[in-house]
């Protein structure tokens, strides 16, 4: 199975797409991870990409699509992957388009994940990430038992450097201008699904079961 996971920050594309991973055993195929561990490792492209991340603003496409076409022709991707992230302009999604059509392969179904922009702030404001294993939490709505420790593997929590709000703001905006556009570009091709993002956490996996 081959799936776009569409939303805003904070709709929950990162907390669903692992209930999708564990039923379907496809690659949890995460841009912004992907770029994290970039800036962790002070690799090129991650000192590159990080004043745009921790400023809300989206990297260049051209980083974004060389990074992603090596990713897709690695071989844990040959059956099936869920991207999360990407794409995010429209010349990402015609980049993806070529690639895929390529490969010989097409994408199954994008799901968007519907959230209002409140619910988004509240939710990232109050987000906690695992340093080690990269579980998610929040502190009022899925809190760790062990306080500032990872329940899975006892690695620290942490709040992202673009979890604030003058910059959860900015990525909203951004998001509005520049990701949305996508909404009408794959209705277009028959393959949107929608689904509330403010309900269950497995919303996006019953869509997907019915698919
Ligand atoms: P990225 O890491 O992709 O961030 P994002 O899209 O802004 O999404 P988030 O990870 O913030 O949110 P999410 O939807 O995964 O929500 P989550 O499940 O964590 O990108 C970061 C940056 O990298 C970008 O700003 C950009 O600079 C760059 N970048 C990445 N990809 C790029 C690309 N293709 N092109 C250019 N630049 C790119 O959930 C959020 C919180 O809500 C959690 O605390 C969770 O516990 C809680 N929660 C989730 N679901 C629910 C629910 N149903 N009910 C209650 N709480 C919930």
């Amino acid at each position: 199975m081959r799936v776009v996971l569409l939303g805003p920050p904070g709709a929950g594309k990162g907390t669903q797409a692992a209930a999708v991973k564990e039923r379907y055993g496809i690659p949890h195929v995460s841009t912004g991870d992907m770029l994290r561990e970039h800036v962790r490792g002070g690799t090129d492209l991650g000192r590159r990409a990080r004043e745009y991340m921790d400023g809300g603003k989206l990297v260049p496409d051209e980083l974004i699509i060389a990074m992603m076409e090596d990713r897709l022709s690695q071989g844990d991707c040959k059956d099936g992957f869920l991207l999360d992230g990407f794409p995010r302009t429209v010349p990402q999604a015609e980049a993806l388009d070529q690639l895929l059509h390529k490969m010989g392969i097409g994408i199954d179904a994008v799901v968007l994940l519907d959230v209002s922009d409140d619910v988004v702030v509240e939710r990232l404001s109050g987000r906690r990430v695992c340093r080690s294993c990269g579980a998610i939490y929040h502190v009022s709505f899925h809190p760790s038992s062990k306080g500032n420790i990872c329940e899975a593997c006892g690695g620290d929590l942490y709040q992202r450097e673009d979890d604030r709000e003058e910059v959860i703001r900015r990525r909203l905006k951004v998001y509005h201008e520049q990701t949305s556009p996508l909404e009408s570009y794959y209705e277009a091709k028959g393959l949107l699904r929608r689904v509330s993002g403010e309900g269950a956490t497995d919303a996006v996996l019953r869509v997907l079961q019915g698919h």
